[in-house]
């Protein structure tokens, strides 16, 4: 049966939050800053952050990442292997990285480790959502939408189970 999802952060607040983060963010990016986007469940959010980026005169190239960890996916398994390495130029580049859920930190800690292994002079990061409750490594991003609790988070490219990206809202599953 297909889970009921509690809505958690409208279309119109997540538009509010990405335009504000945008702001923050173009500020700091260089004229030739790369955007490393992970995919698949920041698709929506890298799309909508490049354009309000756009907005606000930032002009990075746009390039793209898919880690997978073994195993289903509703926790992290911990073991990360490199679908899709990203086909820019890293080498003393700025690089803002994004993500769609900082949670235990292990994804992102691991494509930090590859992008500045890549020669990255300078290394961002960027989540829509934080967890902070779930955290096993040491690792903050430099730019976050909204933290939240320890819930299952879906919606606006995130997914369960391959089900709900399609929803412009971040919301919860609900539990029984
Ligand atoms: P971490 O490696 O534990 O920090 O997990 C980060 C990744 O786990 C995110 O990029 C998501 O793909 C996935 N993830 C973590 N929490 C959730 C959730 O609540 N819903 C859907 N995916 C999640
Ligand atoms: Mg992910």
């Amino acid at each position: 049966m297909r889970p009921v999802v509690e809505p958690l952060f409208s279309a119109e607040v997540i538009r509010e939050r990405i335009d504000a983060l945008a702001a923050t963010i173009a500020s700091r990016l260089e004229p030739d800053a790369v955007v490393v986007t992970l995919l698949t469940g920041a698709f929506i959010f890298a799309a909508d952050l490049a354009r309000a980026l756009a907005n606000h005169g930032a002009t990075p190239t746009l390039d793209f990442m898919i880690l997978s960890s073994y195993g289903h996916r509703t926790e992290s398994s911990g073991e990360i292997t490199v679908r899709l390495e990203c086909a820019a130029d890293l080498n003393d580049r700025q690089v803002l990285l994004v993500d769609d859920i900082l949670d235990s930190g292990t994804t992102l800690d691991h494509a930090s480790c590859l992008i500045r292994a890549r020669g990255a002079r300078e290394l961002m990061t960027c989540v829509l959502l934080d967890k902070p409750a779930r955290r096993a490594l040491p690792i903050e991003a430099d730019f976050v939408g909204f933290q939240v609790p320890n819930l299952f988070v879906v919606g606006y490219g995130i997914d369960f189970n391959q089900m709900f990206r399609e929803l412009p809202f971040v919301g919860a599953i609900r539990t029984p």
